[in-house]
């Protein structure tokens, strides 16, 4: 039997099975993150390894250093997941693998290495978008969060405002035009004199400060549920040039909550303007990705759910970030749907969750 042949009639068997263990990888940004996840919804092991401060040192994430990083950790990291849960190689059911969007150099090493693990153990090998996988996060903290819903992701490289239909089924109701959320605080936070990334920086920055302090612009976009922070970033850059230029001290607490205000803002106003305008998008709601560790985001957010008696769905903190256990939870669904990959999987750097705008906005 060939290894496809193989995999397939494997596939068919584990989807009888009363319990499924996938050994999942990420790899696709700066985080080296390998977990067990059971039946897409019990995290048996979480490891995240960070190379945040390889990069801090250059106020970015270098690609070439997360290449090698990632090389360097896959190994030890995966053999970490499998002794927290318990299990050996031979026990998991299945491998996943983030295979886009990120990094092509960082993706390809996580998807070589776990073609490599799907080869010699002979289990099947579960190709994942990273943006589904933050999705998933949500089916982790949630046990009783079930397709349909609207999802809010932001993370450093994606703003989506997408309805989930069902497992593995996306329509996009609305994106960035321009930069991500988290990118856009990034930048931020390097005006402001913060190390990277700089997104949890401004947020506990801006907890003491004022976030009417510098009235930033509202942008315009041209589809009605669309974002953009490209606008704000220029305007907020300006001020405090501006200001350094006056020889003025930046007030850096009030300039990241007045950046933190008007990003959350314009965040929470499109998702509700979708809502309000078609309430059959929503039964619930969820945020997902880095930026929904955001402590506004979740405080504005949960307001306004409970203000139109809509449930919200957020990831509990340590899964709002990369980490290998929402690959696993989205894994487990592909494969309920027989969707596996063979040795010729690689990876895509602008992966698309979906293809295009179907409706709305
Ligand atoms: O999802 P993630 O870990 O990686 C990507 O898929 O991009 O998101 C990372 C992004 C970074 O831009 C980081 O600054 C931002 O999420 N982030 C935050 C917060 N925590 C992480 N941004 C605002 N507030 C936070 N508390
Ligand atoms: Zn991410």
């Amino acid at each position: 039997m060939t290894y496809n042949e193989e995999m397939r009639s494997l596939t068919a068997e584990i989807r009888g099975k009363e319990h499924v263990n996938i050994l999942s990888l990420e790899t696709s940004c700066d985080e080296t993150a390998a977990a067990v996840v059971q039946d897409g919804r019990v995290i048996r092991s979480n490891i995240v390894f960070s190379q945040i401060d390889l990069h801090a040192l250059y106020g970015g994430v270098v690609p070439e250093i997360a290449s090698r990083a990632h090389v360097e950790a896959c190994d030890r990291v995966i053999d970490e997941a499998l002794r927290a849960a318990g299990m050996t190689a031979q026990e998991i059911d299945a491998c996943a693998v983030t295979y886009g969007p990120g990094l092509v150099g960082a993706l390809l090493t996580g998807v070589s290495c776990m073609k490599g693990y799907s080869y010699a153990l002979r289990k099947p090998l579960i190709p994942v978008n990273h943006i589904e996988g933050h999705i998933a996060a949500n089916y982790l903290s949630h046990p009783d969060l079930k397709p349909p819903f609207l999802c809010l992701v932001v993370s450093g490289g994606h703003s989506h405002l997408v309805r989930v239909e069902d497992y593995g089924v996306y329509t996009l109701i609305g994106q960035t035009t321009d930069d991500a959320a988290g990118e856009a605080f990034d930048k931020a936070a390097r005006i402001l004199g913060l190390p990277y990334p700089g997104g949890p920086r401004i947020d506990a920055l801006a907890e003491e400060g004022n976030p009417h302090y510098l009235q930033l612009p509202n942008p315009h976009t041209e589809g009605r549920y669309d974002y953009s922070f490209s606008g704000l970033k220029t305007a907020f850059i300006n001020a405090c040039h501006r200001m350094e230029q006056r020889g003025e001290t930046l007030p850096k607490a009030d300039l990241a909550a007045s950046f933190r205000e008007a990003v959350v803002s314009m965040l929470v106003e499109k998702a509700m303007l979708a809502v309000d305008e078609n309430p059959e998008l929503a039964p619930a709601i969820a945020l997902a990705g880095g930026v929904s560790a955001n402590r506004e985001l979740r405080r504005r957010m949960q307001a306004a759910c409970d203000r139109r008696g809509l449930p919200l769905y957020m990831p509990e903190l340590q899964l709002c970030g990369d980490n290998g256990a929402m690959i696993g939870s989205a894994a487990y669904y592909r494969l309920m749907r027989g969707e596996i990959a063979d040795l010729t999987l690689n990876a895509v750097p602008a992966l698309r969750l979906v293809e295009r705008r179907t409706v709305h906005g």
